[in-house]
């Protein structure tokens, strides 16, 4: 039996990195954690070019490079049938991205780009805290380019309309409820729609 791609969305501090390992966890054996920027020399490309600041576009083509190379790791684990749990993935380029790019069309010109990689995932949860709670919770540590209230709001939203288009594969969690409350909810619709 084929696998199945399950992502985690949400803003900067809405606790998706513990959702997810938690429900990695619980899951097990047949299921792999991984995440965006990935922990390849990719994923540490993106993550200097997002500490230097650097160009706008420039951060969205390192991010679909990372992207690229990850979704082959992807396609291959499906088609050994496991479940992928993945701690971002093309929601936040169109979230992040489209707020970040200050190029005419920025939506539109992800799209031609992801083209020819895109995979939609099978299932895809998106917590949803408010910016201002978010910030409270990560306040502690050296905040990155992209954390800061003003931003994540329209991150926020541009969350929401993805959501708002593609009801049946996005569902919107309350995250400011416990990490182990969060994954029972998890859990129960993986179950419902057939997935574990
Ligand atoms: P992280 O904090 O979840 O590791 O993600 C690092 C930052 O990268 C976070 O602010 C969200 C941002 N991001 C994008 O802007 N576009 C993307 O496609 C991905 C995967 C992450």
């Amino acid at each position: 039996m084929k696998g199945k791609l399950i992502t985690f969305e949400g803003i900067d501090g809405s606790g998706k990195t513990t959702v997810a390992s938690l429900l990695h966890e619980k899951i097990g054996k047949d299921a792999i954690l991984t995440a965006e920027p990935t922990s390849s020399w990719l994923g540490e490309c993106v993550r200097r070019a997002l500490e230097e600041e650097r160009d706008a576009v420039t951060i969205a083509l390192l991010f679909l490079a990372d992207r690229n190379e990850h979704v082959k790791e992807i396609v291959r684990y499906i088609e050994d049938g496991k479940i992928v749990i993945c701690d971002r993935f093309i929601d936040s380029t169109f979230a992040y991205q489209k707020e970040h790019l200050k190029i005419e069309n920025a939506e539109e010109w992800l799209n031609i780009v992801h083209k020819p990689f895109l995979i939609k995932p099978d299932l895809t949860f998106l917590l949803y805290i408010e910016p201002e709670k978010a910030i409270e919770r990560i306040k502690e540590r050296k905040l990155a380019i992209y954390e800061y209230v003003e931003f994540l709001r329209k991150v926020q939203e541009n969350y929401m309309e993805i959501a708002q288009r593609d009801k049946n594969r996005v569902i919107i969690i309350d995250a400011t409820k416990r990490p182990e409350e969060i994954v029972e909810e998890c859990i129960k619709i993986l179950r419902e729609r057939g997935i574990i």
